[in-house]
């Protein structure tokens, strides 16, 4: 492995991305320390997932497992996932409802915000053992997040340099997010977990790539879903770290140069939908569009298709494996044929969704396409050399401004 030491990517430039960045060990533990520890709010769960007081679920940020609480107080509540005694998990299941975190291994117990209560045999027995005298349970606990909720999801950080949401995210990120998600209680209708063989970054840099979408996924093309000829848009934010990409609908029309391109995913003769209700769509946001992502710096996915909506948490797993973790959701007040709709539609995402699946595919064809090519870089031209939004979705400005982020961040 070579090291990051070693290795220098030219100030400033972020339309070449050198191969090393997405395998060295040394960059991982950097983005460990300066991104998920750092001042980023990272997604942890949907408020939905833990609705009653006492309810929890675990969350990872970055490496650290974290879980997430609901108090009494109805406020919600953040602590790393580790013993304040020898480190052992505190809670061992996915999600559950507590009224307080006894460690298994030596029965240390925490309440619902993470604050040590108590240490068993603290006075010994038989007037022998136990901790000193001076021994405090004040003193010590596991690392606590601050947390923010915004229509429905929560976000964590541990750095106290953390702006508001609303400024992080940015007036242009924020509005594209209500407009799906409008403060309303959201129902969870299932999710899956992926695993995917490569680094996170080629998975995040993927979601933000608005130029592969209608040519590296076939049903999007030829069902008219999404194609770079439809209206529709990128929005990057200043920072570069969140964008969003939208298309709208298909006019009809002859498509002349999409067609022109003779692409691979282009089957309109070859295929037809049976069933052609899964593409039946409700305009339940009343704006034409079809298909809509949103990330938020370092990963989390807001994505729409037609009407089914997902959240994805892309969870670093070592600097080549990846967690993809699929939240399927709607509505509280979905109709029943919104329901229908979104339980058929779940088809077009997910691993093995019509419109999904080449995502998780691509980033190991990467990784076994440069495994040699730690020297090299990939070009990242496609719209010119700027970071900021554009009318066109056939530029790669989403990636370059992830990478302005980035290379921020770590201050490389
Ligand atoms: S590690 Fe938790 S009580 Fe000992
Ligand atoms: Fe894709």
């Amino acid at each position: 492995m070579i090291s990051s030491e070693q290795n220098v990517w030219p100030a400033g430039d972020v339309t070449r991305v050198p191969f090393w960045i997405y395998t060295d060990d040394e960059i991982y533990r950097k983005e460990q320390e300066s991104i998920y520890l750092g001042p980023v709010w990272n997604y942890l769960c949907l408020e939905a997932e833990i609705p009653k007081s006492g309810d929890y679920c675990t969350a990872f940020v970055g490496d650290m497992p974290v879980v997430v609480t609901r108090g009494p107080d109805g406020g919600v509540n953040a602590f790393e996932n580790r013993c304040s005694h020898r480190g052992s998990l505190l809670a061992l299941k996915q999600r559950g409802n507590a009224k307080d975190f006894v460690c298994v291994y030596h029965a240390w117990r925490h309440d619902i915000k993470g604050n040590l209560l108590s240490v068993a045999f603290s006075r010994g027995v038989n007037g022998e053992g136990g901790m000193p005298p001076d021994f405090n349970v004040c003193n010590h606990g596991p690392r606590k997040l601050r947390v923010t909720t915004l229509g429905g999801l929560v976000f964590g950080t541990l750095s106290d340099e953390t702006p508001p949401i609303e400024e992080y995210l940015g007036e242009p990120i924020l509005a594209r997010l209500n407009r799906v998600l409008r403060n309303k209680p959201l129902r969870i209708y299932g999710g899956y977990t992926q695993v995917l063989k490569h680094n996170w970054k080629l998975y995040f840099e993927n979601i933000k790539d608005s130029y592969h979408s209608s040519i590296l996924h076939t049903f999007f093309a030829t069902f008219k879903v999404s194609r770079l000829s439809q209206g529709g848009g990128l929005i990057v934010s200043d920072s570069g770290a969140h964008h969003c990409s939208y298309s709208l609908v298909h006019q009809g029309g002859a498509d002349k140069e999409f067609d022109q391109e003779k692409l691979r995913s282009n089957m309109e003769q070859e295929f037809k939908l049976q069933d052609k209700s899964l593409l039946e769509v409700e305009d339940e946001f009343n704006d034409d569009t079809r298909a809509q992502a949103v990330t938020i710096f370092p990963g989390f996915v807001l994505q729409t298709v037609h009407n089914t909506i997902a959240v994805r948490h892309i969870q670093p797993k070592g600097p080549n494996e990846t967690h993809l973790k699929w939240t399927m959701i709607g509505f509280e007040d979905d109709s029943e044929r919104l329901q229908d709709m979104r339980m058929k539609q779940a088809n077009l995402a997910g691993p093995a969704g019509f419109v999904s699946m080449e995502d998780g595919a691509i980033g190991g064809f990467v990784r076994r396409g440069s495994a040699a090519a730690d020297k090299e870089s990939t070009v990242v031209l496609m719209g010119g050399m700027s970071t900021s939004s554009s009318n066109s979705r056939a530029t790669e400005g989403a990636i370059r401004g992830f990478w302005k982020a980035y290379r921020s961040y770590l201050g490389i």
